[in-house]
């Protein structure tokens, strides 16, 4: 298969990890260590982009993202911007033919997601939202479970994600407090994730009511000083939905869940059984089987561990019994990618995908302006 080639744009927090990952991947796989090649990294000074190539090692670096989609040894673009950078950025990398990855939320609204969708279609070329969450084993098989019918007709479902990551109000201003610069807060930055998982497994969403709420209004514009700016975007979000298909369930989401770390996870109630996702217990899915024989000391019903591990296909290393982790969640959506690539294949999550998880908030934030349900199809 040909080198894939990277430009890497935006080296924070995750562009670290993305830049981790695509090292991880031919040890995973058993490729060539030059299959997947980072050549090039964008930053917005010429600073941090020196510092980023640095640690990469890679040859090229810039301050102009525009810089990189000039380049003929770059095959695709990976955004890992805050959320406002993402349209323009996808839309020039699509003008330039290139193919892109981006980290979610796809945009900063719906109407962005929508252009960027077509821009990619239009331009022919591959794209792919970073819902690395897709790629725990256990999620996997939660999907494959519903879509054989192992729990008959579906009750209701439960998602939530709790972070801790704002209960501190001593907690400076960033741009993920700025409605400016991220599109939404908690609902934006971690229901993306629990929503689109949602989604995968559950299948489209059909309407939201939704609400959000700010707990800490104000926030020092920097750690220690005494001036404070005011949080326009909201630290809770607390929605019920309901799937194209009729069922019904809610969704919690916080970063204000004081003793929580990355507590994602999901339950599914259907006539036939259940199924519960934990990301804290990553190599497990909780299966029930309310076909199995109860007994006067309760026989076997109950529910079930059942070990996912790190069963990706075609994995050299590690065994497959060693529990998946974050990293290997993205070096797994990353791979998926590239493979796509390779084998011109269809992306998954697309960003169509990105798109609907992108009506599906706009739809919540809209209930909890002016109350009801909200259809997506009116967003
Ligand atoms: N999937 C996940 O697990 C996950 C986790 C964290 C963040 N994210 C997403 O990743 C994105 C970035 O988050 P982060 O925490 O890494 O942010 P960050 O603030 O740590 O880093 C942002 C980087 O983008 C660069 N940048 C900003 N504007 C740019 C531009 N126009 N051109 C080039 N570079 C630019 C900055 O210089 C910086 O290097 C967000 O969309 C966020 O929602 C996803």
């Amino acid at each position: 298969m040909p080198k894939i080639r990277i430009g890497l744009i935006g080296y924070g927090g995750i562009g670290r990890v993305h830049a981790a990952a695509y090292r991880a991947i031919p040890f995973h796989y058993g490729l060539p260590a030059d299959s997947i090649e980072i050549a090039g990294v964008a930053t917005t000074s010429g600073e941090t982009a020196k510092r980023a190539a640095d640690e990469i090692a890679c040859g090229f670096y810039t301050d102009d993202y525009r810089e990189l989609l000039q380049r003929e040894d770059i095959d695709a673009v990976d955004i890992c911007t805050p959320n406002n950078a993402h349209h323009e950025i996808a839309l020039a990398a699509a003008g330039a033919r290139k193919h892109i990855y981006c980290e979610k939320p796809l945009a900063m609204n719906a109407s962005e997601a929508a252009s960027m969708t077509r821009a990619v279609r239009d331009a022919g070329v591959k794209s792919q939202v970073t819902f690395n969450f897709r790629f725990f084993p256990a999620v996997m098989r939660a999907r494959q479970l519903m879509e054989s019918g192992f729990l008959g007709r579906v009750f209701s479902f439960r998602g939530r994600y709790h972070r801790a990551s704002y209960i501190d109000s001593g907690k400076p201003m960033s741009w993920r407090l700025q409605r400016a610069v991220t599109g939404g807060g908690a609902l934006f930055d971690l229901g993306s994730h629990i929503l689109d998982l949602l989604y995968f497994v559950l299948g489209e969403f059909d309407s939201v009511s939704g609400t959000l709420d700010t707990l800490i209004k104000e926030r020092p514009i920097a750690k220690g000083s005494a001036e404070t700016a005011p949080v326009d975007v909201d630290d809770i979000a607390l929605l019920h939905a309901r799937t194209l298909d009729g069922t019904l369930g809610t969704v919690e989401i916080s970063r204000m869940g004081t003793g929580a770390t990355n507590d994602l996870s999901f339950e599914i109630f259907g006539q036939k059984g259940a199924i519960r996702f934990d990301l804290n217990e990553p190599a497990w899915l909780s299966v029930y089987d309310a076909r199995d024989a109860a007994a006067p000391l309760g026989g076997q019903r109950g529910f079930r561990k059942v070990e996912a591990g790190s069963r990706y296909d075609g994995q050299r290393a590690p065994d497959w019994t060693m529990s998946p982790d974050f990293m290997r969640s993205h070096a797994e959506c990353q791979y998926q990618f590239i493979r796509s690539i390779w084998e011109d294949t269809a992306t998954a999550p697309s960003f169509n995908d990105g798109l609907h998880v992108q009506k599906i908030m706009a739809a919540a934030e809209a209930s909890s302006r002016n109350g009801g349900w909200v259809k997506l199809a009116d967003v």
